[in-house]
C-alpha cells in the first residue's frame, strides 16, 4: 500500500479551511489521519471527511505531534506563532496566510508556474494572495510567449475571501435592505450590499493598500522575474465568491490576439471563454467551485505599446487558496 499521511487542517471551521478538506477528499490525497484545528471556539463541532464526521480540536502547541502535513489558514498571527512549533514536530507547513511570503528561505509556489521551487523549501511553503494567483495563471502563459514588462490592473474580490464572517454580513445586508430595515455592519468600514469598496487590507505609506503590493513583490518571486511592475487597485463587491481581475499587461514583444488566445487556451488550470458576440466572457457566478481559472476579453490595448487587456476570474477560495494548497502538498 502507498504511503498514508497524518495531515493536520489549521483553520478548519473557516472559509478556505472547510474547502482544503473538501479538496483533499476530492482530489484523494493520501490522508492517513486527519487533525482538524481551530480555536477554543470550535473544540467539539465535527466536521465530515470521506463520510466520517471528524472532531474539531482546539489548537495547541502540541497539536502537531505525529503531523506529516500541516495546511494553515487561520490568519498571519497565527502562523508566525503555531508554523515553527509544527516545523520543530517534524511537519512540513504549506501556509495560506501572508506571513511567509517574502521570507527568502520559503518557496512561494503556484504548481502551474513555479513548482520546481517546492524542493527549496525548508520546513514552509508559502501560498499566494488569491488575487495575484488567479492573475498569474492566465498572465504567466502570456509572459512565456511575449516576456511581461508591467501591468496596470483592477481587482473584483468576493467578501468570501475575508472569511465567513464577511460572507454572513453580506448576506444579512441584502436581506436587511430588502426588508426595508437599516444594514448593519461590523466587518467592512462601509456597507458592502449594493457597494463597492476600494479598500482591500491596510494602507501602506505610499497611498496603495498591501493587497494591492502584493501582485508586484509576489509576482516577482513566483515568475523570477525581479524588476516585475505591477499597479494594482484591489475593490471589494458584492459577490459571495470568486474574484475577478480586469488587466492591462505591457510585454518585451510584439503581441496577437490569436497567438495570445492559442497560449492561453493549452495553459494549464485555465479555460479559454472569449466569445464576446455570444456575451461569453468569465464571471465570478459561473467559475465559483471550479478548479480553473477562466479567461477572455482579450484584446490589443490601445494605450500601451505592445499592449494585450484581458479580464481572469477564478474561485478565490480554490486555485486562490485550498487547492493551490492541497496541490503544493501533492508535490512535497
Ligand atoms: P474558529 O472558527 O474557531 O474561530 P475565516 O478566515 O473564515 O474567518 O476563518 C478563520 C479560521 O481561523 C477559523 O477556522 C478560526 O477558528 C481559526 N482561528 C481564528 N483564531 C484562532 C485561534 N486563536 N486559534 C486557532 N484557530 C483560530
Amino acid at each position: 500500500m502507498s504511503r498514508q499521511y497524518t495531515v493536520a487542517v489549521v483553520g478548519a471551521t473557516g472559509a478556505v479551511g472547510v474547502e482544503m478538506i473538501k479538496v483533499l477528499e476530492r482530489r484523494n490525497f493520501p490522508v492517513g489521519k486527519l487533525v482538524l484545528l481551530a480555536s477554543a471556539r470550535s473544540a467539539g463541532k465535527t466536521l465530515p471527511f470521506k463520510g466520517e464526521l471528524v472532531t474539531v480540536e482546539e489548537l495547541t502547541e502540541d497539536s502537531f505531534v505525529g503531523v506529516d502535513i500541516a495546511l494553515f489558514s487561520a490568519g498571519s498571527g497565527i502562523s508566525r506563532k503555531f508554523a515553527p512549533l509544527a516545523v520543530k514536530s517534524g511537519a512540513v507547513v504549506v501556509d495560506n496566510s501572508s506571513e511567509f511570503r517574502m521570507d527568502p528561505d520559503v518557496p512561494l509556489v503556484v504548481p502551474e508556474i513555479n513548482g520546481a521551487d517546492v524542493k527549496l523549501h525548508k520546513g514552509i511553503l508559502a501560498n499566494p494572495n488569491c488575487t495575484t494567483a488567479i492573475t498569474l495563471m492566465a498572465l504567466n502563459p502570456l509572459h512565456q510567449a511575449f516576456g511581461v514588462k508591467r501591468v496596470i490592473a483592477s481587482s473584483y474580490q468576493a467578501v468570501s475571501g475575508t472569511g465567513a464572517q464577511a460572507i454572513a454580513e453580506l448576506r444579512s445586508q441584502v436581506e436587511a435592505i430588502a426588508g426595508g430595515r437599516p444594514a448593519e455592519k461590523s466587518v467592512y468600514p462601509h456597507q458592502i450590499a449594493f457597494n463597492v469598496l476600494p479598500h482591500i487590507d491596510s494602507f501602506l505609506n505610499n497611498g496603495y493598500t498591501k493587497e494591492e503590493m502584493k501582485m508586484q513583490n509576489e509576482a516577482r518571486r513566483i515568475l523570477h522575474l525581479p524588476d516585475f511592475k505591477a499597479s494594482v487597485t484591489c475593490v471589494r463587491v458584492p459577490v459571495y465568491r470568486a474574484h475577478s481581475i480586469a488587466v492591462t499587461a505591457e510585454f518585451d514583444r510584439p503581441v496577437s490576439v490569436d497567438e495570445a488566445r492559442k497560449v492561453l487556451a493549452s495553459a494549464p488550470g485555465l479555460e479559454l471563454v472569449d466569445d464576446p458576440a455570444k456575451n461569453s466572457y468569465p464571471l465570478p457566478l459561473y467559475v465559483a467551485e471550479k478548479d480553473d481559472c477562466q479567461v477572455g476579453r482579450i484584446r490589443i490595448d490601445c494605450a500601451f505599446e505592445n499592449g494585450l487587456a484581458f479580464w481572469v476570474a477564478g474561485d478565490q477560495l480554490l486555485k486562490g487558496a485550498a487547492l493551490n494548497a492541497v496541490q503544493i502538498a501533492e508535490l512535497i
